[in-house]
């Protein structure tokens, strides 16, 4: 590796790019990239040519020896890689808002990466991921694997279990988006503050809150009882909790439990976005219109704020800092989804955890928690069942499984009503669903 660092990025059309780019060239004495490539599918063209040509003029920007390769051939980009990241979405923004809205018909919650959409996701996505898998076996069989793409959760777990590859980080910047907000709620430097974070990917919680190695938990959960100090991300409602729940809870929920300890709440502010602005799709739809336009223009030679409309602040840290750790074999501690080899009690050695991990060049080596608290244990537990049943069904295209899935998601109140939307959603992604519909066709 030492000669200098070839990156595959899939999926390298997306908007989010340019965030990437720039946490590249921030690190660029520490992580020599020699060769970045961007890939993407044929549907993804214009877009990969816009934010492609951006990336290099940052790049030229910089100064810096990178090349940056813009190709449809997963194939020929995977050759001799070092890392291969993903951030692909099947179906594109149009799949989303399907996921968006076909629930709420139901008065399901309708959401990317929970309920029947993280199931819908989770199942267009996982035989993709898969196929990835068996290219990088071939290709580049020393390369790590950093998926971003959501459900990240779900697919690392898949990924684990359906693949050969051992080498997979899954991603999220939910972590360090709750680490920057706690360093505000606080008025200290990030650098300052450690979070012990444990669960599941979107699922994850705070237990612990330091400042220079001193617990300060019981302060931060006082100033999120405070009206409007509740942290949210950009495609979430920052509806308050409960100051007294918060108290009992004494952890920091993540953004995505709004969705689980105020599913009625949540479901009415979605009914209401429907009707009005648009669901969450719908919106980036807009935002990327405009992205795009930015990205455009050939005088732009930097990653412009507008992107910080989209949830996924702080990708990029989470990616190069994960990427710059396994390099230098930093050894410093950073929340990622990784196998959980006991490091939480009460969920499966072989399953995914978001879990704080020190960083090693042989890969993320969790840090053990013991357990989550007993009020969190549970529906943990119900959530990793639901993602490993799903990917079980994303596998095999077994009715009976993904009905299973869909029935143990907490979000779905009913066998009847989430059967219902199960057929509606089979039948709006057909497309995208090959191994659903082929005993049928044959
Ligand atoms: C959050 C999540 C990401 C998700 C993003 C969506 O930050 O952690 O997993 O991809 O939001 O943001 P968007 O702008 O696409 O709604």
């Amino acid at each position: 590796m030492k000669k200098g660092i070839k990156i595959v990025t899939i999926g390298g059309g997306s908007s989010y790019t340019p965030e990437l780019v720039e946490g590249f060239i921030k690190r660029y004495d520490e992580l020599p990239i020699r060769e970045l490539w961007l890939v993407d599918i044929p549907a993804g063209q214009e877009k990969l040519n816009i934010v492609g040509n951006l990336a290099k003029r940052m790049v030229e920007k910089a100064g810096l020896p990178i090349e940056v390769h813009l190709t449809l051939n997963r194939r020929e980009a995977l050759k001799n890689a070092d890392f291969v990241t993903t951030q692909f979405r099947v179906g594109l923004l149009d799949a989303r808002a399907k996921d968006e809205r076909i629930p709420l018909k139901y008065n399901v919650i309708g959401q990317e990466t929970n309920g029947p959409g993280g199931l819908f996701k989770g199942l267009r996505t996982i035989p993709v991921i898969l196929d990835i898998c068996k290219d990088i076996e071939e290709l580049c069989p020393n390369a790590w694997l950093v998926n971003f793409t959501n459900p990240a959760g779900m697919v690392t777990e898949a990924v684990l279990r359906y693949s050969n590859i051992k080498k997979v980080v899954g991603l999220c910047n939910v972590p360090v988006g709750i680490k920057m907000q706690t360093a505000t709620l606080l008025d200290v430097s990030p650098e300052r503050v450690h979070i012990d974070f444990a669960g599941l990917n979107h699922m994850v919680f705070g237990l612990n809150v330091y400042v220079d190695g001193v617990s300060v938990l019981d302060e931060v959960i006082e100033k999120m009882t405070n009206p409007g100090n509740a942290m949210t991300m950009k495609n979430i409602k920052a509806i308050d909790w409960e100051p007294d729940f918060l108290r009992g809870l004494h952890a920091i929920p993540c953004p995505y439990h709004r969705y689980y300890y105020k599913t009625s709440e949540m479901l009415e502010d979605e009914m209401r976005a429907a009707n009005e602005e648009g669901t969450r799709a719908e919106v980036v739809k807009q935002v990327e219109k405009e992205l795009f336009e930015l990205y455009k223009d050939p005088n732009l030679a930097i990653k412009p704020p507008q992107l910080e409309k989209r949830g996924g602040a702080y990708y990029s840290d989470a990616a190069c800092n994960l990427i710059n750790s396994i390099y230098n074999d930093k050894r410093d501690i950073q929340p990622v989804n990784t196998r959980n080899n006991g490091a939480i009690a009460s969920i499966p050695d072989d399953s995914a955890v978001e879990v704080n991990c020190i960083i090693t060049k042989d890969g993320p080596k969790p840090v053990s928690v013991g357990d989550l608290p007993v009020a969190v244990r549970g529906l943990v537990q119900q959530i990793k069942s639901f993602e490993r049943v799903a990917a079980e069904a994303a596998v095999t295209g077994d009715y009976n499984t993904v009905l299973l899935a869909m029935t143990i998601n907490p979000l779905v109140p009913s066998d009847k009503i989430g059967k219902q939307i199960l057929d509606e959603m089979l039948e709006a992604h057909k497309e995208y669903l090959p191994q659903f519909f082929k005993a049928v066709e044959a």
